[in-house]
């Protein structure tokens, strides 16, 4: 038995998050120098039911039934194969790395979840479809998130920038003039669950000013899916800078990251907002040609690093299979 090799990419929300678990759409665009990556080795010397864990990064190594139920590791492999047949799965070695910085809104939890459960898939001679990678994995976000809208799930699993809304079938952007993102960690962690409960509670307290926010948080999104499809890149700057200032309003952004998009558009940046759950985490800003202006200002201003990402698709998936075919 061949070993079995997965990954996927990190992500980024362009437009629309929080509005999105309320029914909005929203886009979200897969950050492909960022990668989960998980191996499976056959362990020819193991007994069925022996599957090692290990995951370096988080300094990880167990056996899979050592794992409380739920965590989101074991649920990823519950997702593929039923708890109850855990004591005959062949025996064999997982391990996984990621370069997708944890609680940072760059869809880290999805990455490793659809990884997994691709490359563990792939090993047991299941091969699932891409469809099948988001769903399963949209189960284990559920333990992540509480109330997942299922859109880092769906931009992780296909690898594709989505226009996603929840109840709709997903459409996969086109995008005919590439652009370029910076994207700055603001150097605190975010929380996307709790800024998800703020949200919610917000809402519960007042639905008719929330209801106002995500459908303006909707519209946008809408609006930027067709300068997307016109390939009039320079629209999104204005749409990304209302996107920001409705996130604030929703109570989901941070002085710092206020900070850090106010600095990259008076460094030149065409807008900049916050991408994720907020709390902390990342932010985005959409440049032209003269990147190094507000790559510069945003790590004077305290970004903790930055790196650029160009967003284009569609891109072709890597799906799991026999190592070095
Ligand atoms: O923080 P992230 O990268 O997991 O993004 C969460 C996006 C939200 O819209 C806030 C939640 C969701 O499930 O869509």
């Amino acid at each position: 038995m061949p070993a079995f090799t997965a990954t996927a990419p990190g992500k980024i929300i362009l437009f629309g998050e929080h509005a999105v678990v309320y029914g909005e759409p929203a886009i979200a665009a897969p950050v492909q120098s960022l990668e989960a990556r998980v191996i499976v080795n056959p362990d020819i010397t193991g007994s069925p039911g022996e599957v090692q864990i290990e995951a370096q990064d988080i300094g990880l190594a167990a056996e899979l039934n050592q794992l409380e139920p739920d965590h989101p590791l074991r649920a990823a492999i519950a997702a593929v194969v039923s708890e109850e047949k855990f004591k005959d799965l062949p025996a064999c070695q997982i391990q996984i790395t990621s370069t997708i910085p944890i609680s940072s809104g760059l869809g880290s939890s999805a990455a490793i979840s659809a990884a997994l459960i691709r490359a563990f898939s792939a090993f047991l001679g299941q091969r699932m479809t891409n469809e099948q990678v988001s769903q399963a994995a949209f189960e284990v976000e559920k333990i992540h998130h509480g109330t997942p809208s299922g859109i880092d799930n769906s931009v992780v699993a296909f690898q594709q920038p989505i226009y996603y809304q929840k109840g709709v079938p997903l459409e996969f952007l086109s995008i005919s003039s590439p652009f370029s993102i910076l994207i700055a960690d603001s150097g605190s962690p975010g929380d996307t669950r709790k800024a998800v409960m703020a949200v919610k509670e917000g809402w519960v307290k007042d639905p008719d000013k929330y209801q106002g926010l995500f459908s303006e948080i909707g519209s946008i999104s809408a609006r930027a899916r067709e300068a997307i499809s016109r390939g009039e890149i320079n629209q999104l700057g204005p749409l990304m800078d209302r996107n920001h200032k409705l996130l604030q309003e929703l109570g989901v952004s941070t002085p710092k990251l206020d900070h850090l998009a106010q600095t990259a558009r008076e460094a030149g940046a065409l807008g900049a907002k916050l991408s994720g759950g907020g709390l902390g985490g990342h932010l985005i800003a959409l440049v032209n040609d003269q990147v190094e202006t507000p790559w510069e200002r945003l790590l004077e201003a305290g970004a903790a690093s930055v790196f650029l990402s160009a967003i284009s698709g569609p891109f072709q998936s890597e799906s799991g299979g026999p190592e070095g075919q």
